[in-house]
Formats: C-alpha cells, structure tokens, sequence
C-alpha cells in the first residue's frame, strides 16, 4: 500500500515559487509513495469557540483527517517577515487542535525554505520547526532545505535545473530513509 505524504506549501500565490519547488521535489519520491497537496487556504481563523462538537467547521475535520491519513508532512514554505505566513500558522493550530487530539504528532516532516533572497528563508525555516517540536513530528536534521535565489534555479515551466535536482533527491532521499525509521 502506497504511504501518502501531506506536501503543505506555505503560499497561497496562485505562481508561488514554493509551490513549484514542492512538484518538483514531489517528482522525486519512490513509487510506494503518494505526496499530495494538502491546502489550508479554505480553514477559517482557528477560534476555540467554534471549535466544539456542535459547532467544528467541516474545513477543520477534513484538513485534520488528511494529516492523520498521512505518513508524513512536508513543508515548503516562503518566508514572511523573517518567520512563516499567517495562513500556514493557523493550519499548524487548526490540526494542533482540539486538545488531546494534535493530527501532527508522531508525524515525520521535513521542512524547506524558499526565498527569492539570498537568505534562503532561514527565519521560516526555524520559526517553522519551533512549533514542529512542540507538536512532537520527528523532523529532518540534515540535509538542511533552504532554497535561496529562487528565480535563477527555476526555468519558465517550473524546472528546476540539473544541478539543483540531485540537492532536492538528497533531501528526498533522506525524508524517505526518516519516514522508514518510523
Ligand atoms: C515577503 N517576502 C520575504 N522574503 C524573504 O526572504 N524574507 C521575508 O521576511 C519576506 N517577507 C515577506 C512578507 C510578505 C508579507 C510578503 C508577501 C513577501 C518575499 C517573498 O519571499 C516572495 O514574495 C516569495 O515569492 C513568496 O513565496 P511564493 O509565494 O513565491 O512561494
């Protein structure tokens, strides 16, 4: 039975970048995994008001049992204002949730940046794994994901180069060997 991987992109941008280097990297995966898209562009503001039995949002419980169904969770995510975008926080919050019931834990993840910058979204990278921790995912350590200077790696149809495809099968390849250690 094939192992799906929940592939979150942090940009809701319909051309977002991130997006890209996550079909590229998804290309990637061995034949006994399935990565798909999982979106949280629809999940309302997390608000423990609403979130009761009689009142949970069905946006709330179908994104929670797409993180449950998973074997795992990749990230790939920009950086906004040296951290992560709003809309992928309250993802993270909205499947943290209700107490006692966190769909992420035990969940292997690994984390990539993306930035047009040179700085690689460093910042989203680790704010990122600050709630990855608490949440209880074993995460990738190495290698470490952070795509810098994203404009010059992809070509017009959202390739990335030759060069840059074995950096993205190492980061692969090791998700992979994490995913099977679990
Ligand atoms: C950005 N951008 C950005 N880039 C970066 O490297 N560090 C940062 O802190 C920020 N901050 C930031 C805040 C906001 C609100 C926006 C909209 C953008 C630029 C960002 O990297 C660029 O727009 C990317 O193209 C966004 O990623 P996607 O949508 O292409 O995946």
């Amino acid at each position: 039975m094939s192992k799906k991987i929940a592939v979150i992109v942090g940009s809701l941008r319909e051309g977002s970048f991130s997006k890209q280097i996550a079909k590229n990297m998804m290309k990637l995966f061995p034949s006994d995994y399935e990565p798909e898209f999982v979106e949280f562009g629809n999940l309302p503001l997390y608000n423990e008001d609403i979130d009761t039995p009689e009142n949970v949002p069905a946006e709330y419980t179908e994104f929670r049992n797409k993180i449950k169904d998973a074997a795992g969770v990749l990230f790939v995510t920009p950086e906004y204002n040296r951290s992560i975008p709003g809309g992928l926080k309250n993802a993270i919050d909205v499947g943290s949730r209700p107490y006692g019931a966190n769909a992420w834990e035990k969940k292997p993840a690994a984390v990539v940046s993306v930035s047009p910058g040179a700085i690689s979204g460093f910042g989203a990278n680790h704010v990122l794994r600050q709630s990855l921790v608490f949440l209880d995912m074993p995460t990738l350590q190495q290698p470490e994901a952070y795509i810098g200077n994203v404009t010059k790696i992809l070509d017009d149809n959202g390739n990335v180069a030759e060069g840059t495809v074995g950096f993205l099968q190492s980061i692969v390849d090791a998700y992979v060997d994490l995913l099977n250690r679990y």
